[in-house]
């Protein structure tokens, strides 16, 4: 089924992003399966680690866990010692959580998947599109920014698609849809972009300089994290964009509007 539903520039728009996607895509080994428990370490690596780095240590991962059973098997230690150079070793901990979980009672229902730990909105969206092909968009910051650049009204959906416009969306986000100084001359939606067509497109990038500590996100995540050591809550609007940081790592949880801390 194409894009039914959607108005018409709005499945155009969608149309040329998936084609987009099939001739430009890149060929990820976790875009070569639908298996949740292999999306859900993907997309746990993927949470605050580039695609470049990931890319070998899911290979191995793969090879030597293939199923939560067998992560589940294995001792923390391995398992942190095979997360190495991720970053964020928390990730790798509630991993094999989850893989002890699956292992003993299976998935939880689609609107549960929140109960793993270390699956927040972002993760349990992805499986949902990534592994069970639904029409679910997961918003990690890179397409977080394409959607307020150019559908400032909202995702327009992809039924029958999300799956395929999902990875497009990745791609665009880190190689086209870049914070600073997209390529929008090479973008296949550049035609109705709002944020295009208003001129030079506004930086988004975080930090300032690279390498400078004062005002990164690095900062500003750490001036959260501080807040919630000491009174064990934090209010999500002081700093929404560093919120949504902690939250997709898996360092915070949200309540309301307030951040606690995670589990
Ligand atoms: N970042 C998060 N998920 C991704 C995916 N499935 N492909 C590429 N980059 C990603």
């Amino acid at each position: 089924m194409g894009a039914a539903g959607l108005m018409g520039a709005e499945a155009d728009a969608v149309d040329r992003l998936v084609a987009w996607f099939e001739a430009e895509g890149d060929d990820l080994p976790w875009r070569r399966t639908r298996d949740r428990y292999l999306v859900l370490v993907s997309e746990t690596m993927l949470q605050a680690t580039p695609v470049a780095r990931v890319r070998p240590y899911y290979e191995r991962w793969v090879r030597r866990w293939p199923t939560a059973g067998a992560l589940a098997a294995e001792s923390v230690g391995e398992v942190l010692a095979a997360w190495h150079g991720l970053g964020y070793p928390r990730r790798a901990r509630r991993l094999h959580q989850a893989a002890g979980i699956l292992a003993s009672e299976g998935w939880p229902a689609p609107g549960r998947l929140t109960d793993l730990p270390g699956v927040g909105p972002y993760t349990a969206a992805a499986l949902r599109c990534f592994a069970d092909e639904e029409d679910v968009l997961p918003v990690d910051t890179n397409v977080a920014r394409i959607t307020a650049r150019r559908f400032p009204d909202g995702w327009p959906g992809a039924p029958g698609r999300g799956w395929d416009a999902g990875q497009a969306l990745m791609d665009l986000g880190r190689r086209i849809c870049v914070a600073k100084k997209p390529l929008c001359g090479a973008c296949p939606l550049r035609p109705g972009c709002p944020a295009a067509d208003a001129g030079p497109v506004a930086d988004h990038s975080t930090g300032r300089r690279q390498g400078r500590y004062e005002g990164s996100m690095r900062q500003r995540r750490g001036v959260l994290l501080g807040a919630l050591a000491e009174a064990g809550t934090a209010a999500a609007s002081d700093d929404p964009e560093a919120a949504a940081s902690l939250v997709a790592d898996g360092l915070a949880e949200r309540r309301g509007g307030m951040l606690v801390r995670a589990g």
